[in-house]
């Protein structure tokens, strides 16, 4: 899909890779909607852009559906879904202090899981009336965030590795459901990507981390993580398979 042109939908497009893939996009000539929970600092990067924002929590059925009707109305029918509003938390298992808090698991869960679906599913079905591009019958594609954590399951990640490897899970089964309607389905997953939501880590365990990284050895730069977007967008071959950017990395415990 070329994607001059194209209405894409970015959530968690306030911040880091969502933003990231919004100023990449738009370079490539799209209208970027960003669907954020954080309506002011989405509103900037949108006026910035020339793009719109809408307040939006992804994990919200109604309020989903509500915000990918108003794109439509305002920008037009979105052919790029980018699902990148996800939460972090680091907590153990158990420990001496006490066990997991369960209200703590089913947010993340809540949000990075069944946001990610909540948003693909009302999307995709707005793309199934849309034309056909090509030739190849394509109307659209949906890409999700993992991360390299889903895999590689580093302590105190049980519940946002969980929500991850739950969206690299339905990666495969989604592309299958809506190949029927040239719709393809793609899941990316970063490894250390230098955005607010990293700021969040330990500087310890961060000085400690980036040298194990292969090549290179830094952090990961959001325009980094667009440029793969982008390409994703145009390459229809891509369907069904989650993709590691990562410098190699593997984490340990
Ligand atoms: N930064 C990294 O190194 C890294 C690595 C692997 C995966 N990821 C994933 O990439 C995605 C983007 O992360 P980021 O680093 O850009 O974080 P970020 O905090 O910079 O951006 C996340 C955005 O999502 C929004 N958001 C959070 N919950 C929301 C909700 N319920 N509804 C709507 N918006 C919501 C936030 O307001 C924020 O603007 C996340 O899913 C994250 O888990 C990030």
């Amino acid at each position: 899909m070329n994607v001059e042109g194209q209405v894409a939908l970015i959530t968690g497009g306030a911040s880091g890779l969502g933003a990231g893939a919004a100023r990449i996009l738009t370079k490539a000539g799209a209208k970027c909607a960003l669907l954020d929970r954080n309506l002011a600092l989405a509103t900037e990067l949108a006026t910035e852009l020339g793009g719109i924002a809408i307040e939006c929590d992804v994990s919200d059925g109604p309020a989903v559906e509500a915000a990918v009707a108003q794109v439509v109305e305002q920008l037009g029918a979105p052919r790029i879904v980018l699902n990148a509003a996800g939460i972090d938390i680091a907590v153990r298992t158990a420990s001496p202090k006490g066990a997991h808090p369960l209200d703590e698991f089913e947010r993340v869960i809540k949000v990075n899981l069944t946001g990610t679906f909540n948003v693909a599913r009302v999307a995709a079905y707005g793309m199934i009336g849309l034309d056909a591009l090509n030739d190849d019958g394509e109307r659209g594609v949906v890409i999700n965030i993992a991360s390299v954590v889903a895999q590689d399951g580093p302590v105190g990640q049980a519940a946002y590795a969980a929500s991850k490897a739950g969206v690299q899970g339905m990666t495969l089964p989604m592309a299958r459901d809506l190949a029927p309607y040239g719709i393809r389905v793609m899941t990316i997953a970063p490894g250390m990507f230098e955005t607010p939501l990293a700021a969040g880590i330990p500087q310890e365990w961060i000085d400690n981390i980036i040298p194990t990284v292969p090549f290179p050895k830094r952090w990961g730069n959001p325009l980094e993580f667009g440029a793969l977007v982008q390409q994703i967008c145009e390459n229809t071959m891509l369907n069904g398979e989650m993709i590691r950017i990562d410098g190699a990395i593997r984490m340990g415990t």
